[in-house]
């Protein structure tokens, strides 16, 4: 094997938990093949950690371990400081200092960048450094190398990701078992698969940074998390998970970033999708993306969104691109976020009254004459056409001699406004006895 003269380009850890210790090991089981890839070896050098004593024994006699991550950004010979620390706090002013001592950054820190990520980029440009994050979107799936580079020739339409592994695992749970929210929830926090506070994953924000991310660079707009709506899967009920497969769909909590007429979508909620589509079936903590361009179709992604190696295969990918580029002209790099600075677009991103998509609905009503007549006819008022109606018979629902019943009704598509109209209408009807649960349907075609 031709080794490189160069010698190895420095790296410096913020945090060595999880994905810290899982980017040491992997870079040594394959620093051989990795110097082949890149050129010149990569090597992590010091690293930074408030638990020094655990972190030292992790990393052997030969790294420098220091409790203060100010001391890995002020070392001279650090070319490289990969931030794992997670966090807005302390983490945004550690990338912050480290662009401005004029070091690439590499990060998985979707919630940093998804909120200030503007600010961090401009000032990554500014300093002609490369900041990159590829971890920080759907873990080990080379997701944002794809929309960067791979993808680069199309006119990207849409992008719809299952990006969070925690609620993917409930969701799988509760179908499979028929169990209730709580209960999986609990389960999972048993297994280890949702933290003790689980509210960023079950609330849709993770997922919600990593889509706001991705439409960055899918459309080239500036990163905007505080226009992305936001609905997690706590609401959702064992039952509608059961009626929509009835109807030929599972639920899935999506991350979707459109292209529409007025500007760009931006949305993570529960969705109905159709169960065959490869997207439906993938399970348990497991992450996928399918983007939509216009010149390559529809392309799908998959694998592990999270995790020590496939978590760490990102981060190295990274470092092994910045190896590359590291002496490149920095106007010859790939832009941080997929664009070039200058030719970032202004598209808005829409209030979710404004997106357009179809719906699925569910009616606890009276078990009465024309009660379904008058629920489709406000439907039909509001031009929202109906594209499959299921009513439960009575005792099905409610036990021998019922007088209420489910009315499940699949709406095609209409803007959002419309739709909210005409669920006040319905809802004021007296045969409707329960708020009415909407759940968004994607047919991801
Ligand atoms: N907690 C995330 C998940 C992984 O469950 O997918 C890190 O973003």
């Amino acid at each position: 094997m031709k080794s490189s003269n160069l010698a190895p380009i420095k790296v410096g850890l913020l945090g060595i938990g999880t994905v810290g210790g899982g980017v040491f090991k992997v870079l040594n089981r394959n620093q051989e093949e990795i110097l082949r890839r890149g050129g010149r070896g990569i090597e992590i050098t010091m690293v930074a950690d408030l638990d020094t004593a655990r972190a030292q024994a992790l990393v052997g006699p030969h790294v420098q371990v220091v409790s203060d991550a100010r001391a890995v950004i002020s070392n001279p010979e650090i070319d490289i400081v990969v931030e794992l620390i997670g966090g807005y706090g302390i983490a945004r002013q550690l990338v912050m200092q480290a662009i401005d001592a004029g070091k690439h950054v590499v990060t998985a820190n979707k919630a940093l960048l998804a909120v200030h990520g503007t600010e961090i980029f401009a000032a990554a440009h500014r300093k002609g450094v490369m900041v990159a994050f590829e971890a920080a979107v759907a873990g080990g799936i080379p997701i944002i190398k794809a929309l960067r580079e791979g993808l680069t020739a199309n006119r990207i339409d849409w992008i719809a990701g299952i990006i969070n592994g925690t609620t993917n695992f409930i969701l799988s749970e509760m179908r499979d078992k028929g169990l209730d929210f709580d209960v999986v929830l609990k389960e999972a926090q048993r297994l280890g698969y949702a933290e003790a506070d689980p509210t960023f994953d079950i609330e849709g924000v993770d997922a919600a940074h990593k889509a706001t991310l991705m439409a960055s660079i899918a459309f080239g707009i500036p990163v905007q998390f505080d226009k992305a709506y936001v609905e997690g899967i706590t609401q959702l009920d064992a039952q509608d998970i059961k009626y929509a497969e009835q109807l030929g769909y599972r639920i899935k909590l999506l991350g979707i970033a459109k292209r529409a007429a007025g500007g760009i979508e931006l949305r993570v909620h529960p969705s109905l999708i159709p169960g065959k589509r490869l997207i439906a079936n993938v399970e348990g903590a497991m992450n996928a993306v399918m983007v939509q361009g216009d010149a390559v179709g529809t392309t799908l992604y998959y694998g592990k969104g999270a995790g020590s190696e496939p978590t760490a295969s990102a981060v190295i990918a990274d470092l092994v691109d910045i190896t590359r580029l590291h002496t490149a002209d920095a106007a010859q790099r790939v832009p941080h976020l997929a664009f070039q600075p200058d030719a970032m677009s202004d598209a808005p991103v829409l209030p979710i009254s404004e997106v357009v998509t179809s719906y699925y609905l569910r009616l606890k009503v009276a078990d009465e004459a024309g009660v379904l007549a008058r629920v489709t006819g406000l439907l039909a008022n509001a031009g929202i056409s109906i594209d499959a109606v299921l009513q439960r018979e009575a005792d099905e629902v409610g036990g021998e001699g019922a007088t209420q019943t489910d009315l499940i009704i699949l709406t095609h598509e209409c803007v959002e406004a419309r739709m909210n109209a005409a669920m006040a209408q319905i809802q004021a009807l007296p045969s409707v006895l329960a708020p009415i649960t909407r759940i968004r349907k994607e047919e991801l075609a």
